[in-house]
């Protein structure tokens, strides 16, 4: 199993999760009720599943495609260690990971 920690906006603890080798970030973050809409299920065309990596655990990721990047650009409230929740495939090296959700979360509907 691989260990993740989500951290709310606010910087306030969250929780942590275990998840099978293989899954994707997003999907793990969704069954752990976090707020990452996912809109475009991993078609790399909505950037509502944008996640801020820990400084300390960016450099363990693979490297962003430059879709990514390209999508990156447009999420609210991107810093430089960004991702796409839906194009990270948890490996044993990630064990351990901590994720923020980003500072402003744009909520689709309005609420
Ligand atoms: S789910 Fe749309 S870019 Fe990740």
């Amino acid at each position: 199993m691989i260990r993740v920690r989500f951290v709310a906006a606010d910087g306030t603890e969250g929780r942590e999760v275990e998840a099978e080798e293989g899954a994707v970030l997003l999907e793990v973050a969704q069954n752990a009720g976090q707020p990452l809409e996912g809109t475009c299920e991993g078609q790399m065309s909505c950037s509502t599943c944008h996640v801020v990596v820990d400084a300390k655990d960016y450099a363990r990721l693979p490297r962003a495609s430059e879709e990514e990047e390209d999508m990156l650009d447009l999420a609210i409230g991107a810093t430089r260690t960004s991702r796409l929740a839906c194009q990270i495939v948890l490996t044993r090296d990630l064990d351990g990971l901590t994720v923020r959700m980003p500072p402003e979360h744009r909520d689709m509907q309005g609420r």
